[in-house]
């Protein structure tokens, strides 16, 4: 029997994690330890997006800002990044689609290294088939690049209009964003998804990124239908 879709379903859910350094530093660890945490929140939360038929999770894991840190901070977020593509039994078990938005591996100024890459073209080669959520990691990702890379490459073949720019984006198949999450506290967008969360709501919480889970989701997810109309 055809079920019908929910707007719940078709949602696209975009997370800033935002908070591990402090987090850990709450406690007297290091911030390496924060980020530990977060990569366990971070599959948590997909488990739990997945489970309530939330179609998007697109996630901020690392920016091009971000590569300024200090290089063992650096170090282990890719080494978590690995660990996160390598989920790949859970990922399947859950019917979840890898994906990825970043600077093109062969462009000027793209840093990440050939691990990673293979991480994630690993497990976006792994997951293919799955037809559930489709979790977004950008990864070396910052917006305005995209957009002016976007409107660059659409003034090559013709005319740069609003869906010009939108067919060439990182991954022109990433829908509207119905809800932007950023955690611990901060209420900036960071050059996150500017151009995809031109009509999104916003949910700022004062919880840490290693904190967040089905209860917050729950929050966001309420907002996002609020503006369903
Ligand atoms: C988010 O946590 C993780 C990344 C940006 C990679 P932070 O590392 O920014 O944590 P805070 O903001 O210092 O607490
Ligand atoms: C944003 O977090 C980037 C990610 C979550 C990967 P930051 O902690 O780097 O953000 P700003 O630059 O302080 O706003
Ligand atoms: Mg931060």
């Amino acid at each position: 029997m055809a079920t019908p879709s929910s707007p719940q379903q078709a949602l696209h859910v975009a997370c800033i994690m935002d908070g591990n350094g402090r987090w850990a530093r709450r406690r007297g660890l290091p911030r390496t330890a924060g980020h530990t945490a977060g990569e366990e929140a971070l599959a948590t939360v997909v488990r739990e997006a997945s489970a309530r038929g939330i179609g998007w999770l697109t996630v901020f894991g690392f920016s091009t800002e971000n590569w300024v840190r200090p290089p063992s901070e650096v170090r282990h977020i890719l080494g978590l990044h690995r660990k996160l593509f390598g989920r790949i039994d859970e990922l399947n078990a859950n019917n979840v689609r890898v994906n990825w938005i970043g600077r093109p591996f062969d462009e000027p100024g793209s840093r990440t290294p050939t691990t990673v890459q293979k991480a994630i073209r690993q497990a976006i080669a792994d997951t293919r088939n799955n037809t559930g959520m489709v979790l977004t990691v950008a990864f070396d990702y910052g917006s305005r690049a995209e957009i002016a890379r976007a409107a660059s490459r659409a003034g090559e073949s013709g005319d740069v209009n609003v869906e010009a720019i939108s067919r060439q984006l990182y991954d022109p198949s990433l829908p509207p964003v119905d809800v932007l999450v950023r955690t611990s506290g901060e209420t900036r967008v960071s050059n996150f998804l500017l151009w995809q969360s031109a009509g999104a709501r916003i949910y700022f919480t004062e919880c840490s990124w290693p904190d967040f889970g089905g209860r917050e989701l729950d929050e966001a997810i309420s907002l996002a239908r609020s503006s369903v109309s």
